[in-house]
């Protein structure tokens, strides 16, 4: 099977909030994360990912509905490990959720779960998700120990957090990629699906392709970015031919 592409549309939301936060029903609302959604699908995508964070900040519950009624690919539901976000999830029925660390102050998600750490207040959270019929995944840094706790705990995919190797200058480049591969063989030799995520663009795309078992790959924010010069489906489209090739 070929390498998927989930696209981010969260920034969809974060312009529109910038402006209209407090007037979501005025006609002049915009952009519109649902239209991005199609344009998304009209490029390629294989799944969309939204994240409802605990302050709103850009996806509203509204869109979340929205989205999963008329959008016809699979959703993917980002949350943090909340009671609000659980029944949320339980309402909305995503093809996916994932789990990542959620605090207040970061820009965006910076760092991976603690899977291992937190194992006792997540263990809940993934059965309920999972009796509903929603596949787990678990967006974590590619540290053994972190692969090891999620496929412990019953998640079906972990998300390896691609931000460090995104991030890294040349010299740390090779060590990140090499965490990622190291975690991505024991993700697969564990049984999980293996997806990747955090800052990937073009530029760092085929080291990153260098990581066996890779199953999907989630990208955000280059795509709104370049969708302001192209569009979001060229952007996705030009992102899906760049992607080409992967030999899991
Ligand atoms: N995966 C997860 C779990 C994320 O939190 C994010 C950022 O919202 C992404 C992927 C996408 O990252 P980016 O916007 O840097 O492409």
């Amino acid at each position: 099977m070929s390498l998927l592409l989930g696209v981010n549309i969260d920034h969809v939301a974060t312009l529109r909030q910038a402006r209209y936060a407090d007037m979501l029903d005025s006609m002049n609302a915009e952009p519109s994360p649902l239209i991005a959604a199609e344009d998304a699908h009209a490029g390629g995508a294989d799944s969309i990912t939204i994240h409802v964070r605990g302050d709103r900040r850009h996806m509203q519950e509204r869109d979340a509905f929205e989205i999963r009624e008329k959008i016809d690919l699979p959703l993917n539901f980002e949350m943090g490990n909340t009671e609000e976000m659980v029944a949320m999830a339980l309402k909305l029925r995503p093809d996916f959720v994932c789990l990542v660390p959620e605090t207040r102050e970061e820009v965006t998600t910076e760092g991976g779960l603690d899977v291992n750490g937190l194992y006792g207040s997540l263990e809940g959270t993934v059965s309920q998700l999972q009796q509903a019929g929603i596949k787990v995944s678990m967006f974590i840094d590619p540290d053994p120990c972190q692969v090891e706790a999620s496929r412990r705990i019953g998640a079906e995919m972990i998300e390896l957090h691609t931000g460090c190797f995104a991030n890294a200058d040349r010299e740390g480049r090779s060590g990140e990629t090499d965490r990622l591969k190291s975690a991505a063989e024991l993700g697969y030799q564990s049984g999980l699906q293996v997806n990747a995520g955090h800052g990937i663009n073009v530029q760092n795309l085929a080291e990153l392709l260098t990581v066996p078992h890779l199953s999907e790959l989630n990208i955000g924010h280059t795509l709104i970015a370049r969708s302001v010069r192209v569009g979001l489906t060229v952007a996705v489209q030009e992102m899906r031919s760049a992607m080409k090739g992967y030999a899991l």
